[in-house]
């Protein structure tokens, strides 16, 4: 049984998918006993089912990332129903239909909305979350979910136009507020590639289980709250991955 003075209380967003990450993060800090706040940007049956077996635990948030207006009332209404955050994991993203093509043929109006809910939304997040996340009793910790798409000394690929310019201005947006909260010892951020997941039928291919693969994330998210010396883009084992 957790210890009830270990607890602490997480933010997810991009939670309301049962067969992918962010939910399967909410059920596994459910499971160790923690609170957590479920962000979504619309109505999820599976999240709402779970908030019945957890009604006093689980408290599931309506938050646009895309939307300061949106990210700040949800920010109101966590207020209300906690005093503080221990940790906040950036989960959610966005992709365009042009995903998978290359220059010619990628519509370059969709890139910039790709990046505002995937670069700028966790920023968005932080912003509006910091006051809550700086009264933690044990060190508040930020996670970028990113990929080893965002690595700019990896990239391999010449396609994925918005998604790997997505990740890499999310390392970027980690590594700056690493710099910010360089002499905060209350604070620390990271950033993640998490591995290759099942998360959908597309990549049914895939190695890693969300449900299992979450708590080896959030047991390495606790190995990370204090660290702020070591590498700041990791990987799912912990170890640096390329910037
Ligand atoms: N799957 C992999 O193998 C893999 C590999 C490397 C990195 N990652 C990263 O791991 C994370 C989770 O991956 P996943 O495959 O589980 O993701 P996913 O299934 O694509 O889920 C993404 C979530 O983000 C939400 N979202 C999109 N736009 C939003 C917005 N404007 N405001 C709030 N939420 C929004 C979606 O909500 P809706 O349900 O409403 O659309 C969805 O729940 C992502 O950051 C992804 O880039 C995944």
């Amino acid at each position: 049984m957790q210890r009830k003075d270990m607890t602490q209380t997480v933010l997810i967003t991009g939670t309301g998918r049962p067969e992918a990450l962010g939910f399967n993060l909410v059920r596994r800090y459910l499971e160790h006993g923690d609170r957590v706040l479920a962000g979504i940007r619309r109505p999820s049956p599976a999240l709402e089912e779970l908030a019945q077996k957890y009604p006093d635990s689980l408290h599931v948030l309506t938050m646009d990332i895309s939307s300061t207006e949106s990210v700040n009332a949800a920010y109101e209404e966590a207020s209300a129903w906690t005093d503080s955050l221990d940790l906040i994991i950036n989960n959610a993203v966005a992709t365009s239909p042009d995903i998978m093509k290359e220059l010619p043929d990628c519509d370059l109006d969709k890139v910039a909305p790709v990046i505002d809910v995937g670069a700028v939304g966790p920023l968005r997040v932080l912003k509006a979350f910091l006051p809550l996340l700086r009264k933690s009793g044990i060190g508040g910790l930020v996670v970028n979910v990113s990929s080893e798409a965002g690595s700019i000394g990896k990239c391999y690929r010449s396609y994925y136009i918005d998604y790997g310019m997505e990740k890499a201005a999310l390392n970027m947006a980690t590594m700056t507020m690493h710099n910010y909260f360089k002499d905060d010892p209350g604070m620390n951020i990271i950033c993640l590639h998490p591995g290759w997941m099942r998360t959908n039928e597309g990549n049914s291919r895939a190695p890693l289980i969300p449900y299992e693969h979450a708590e080896t994330l959030r047991v390495l998210f606790e190995r990370k709250r204090h660290d702020k010396e070591g590498p700041v883009f990791i990987t799912y084992t912990g170890e640096a991955y390329p910037w």
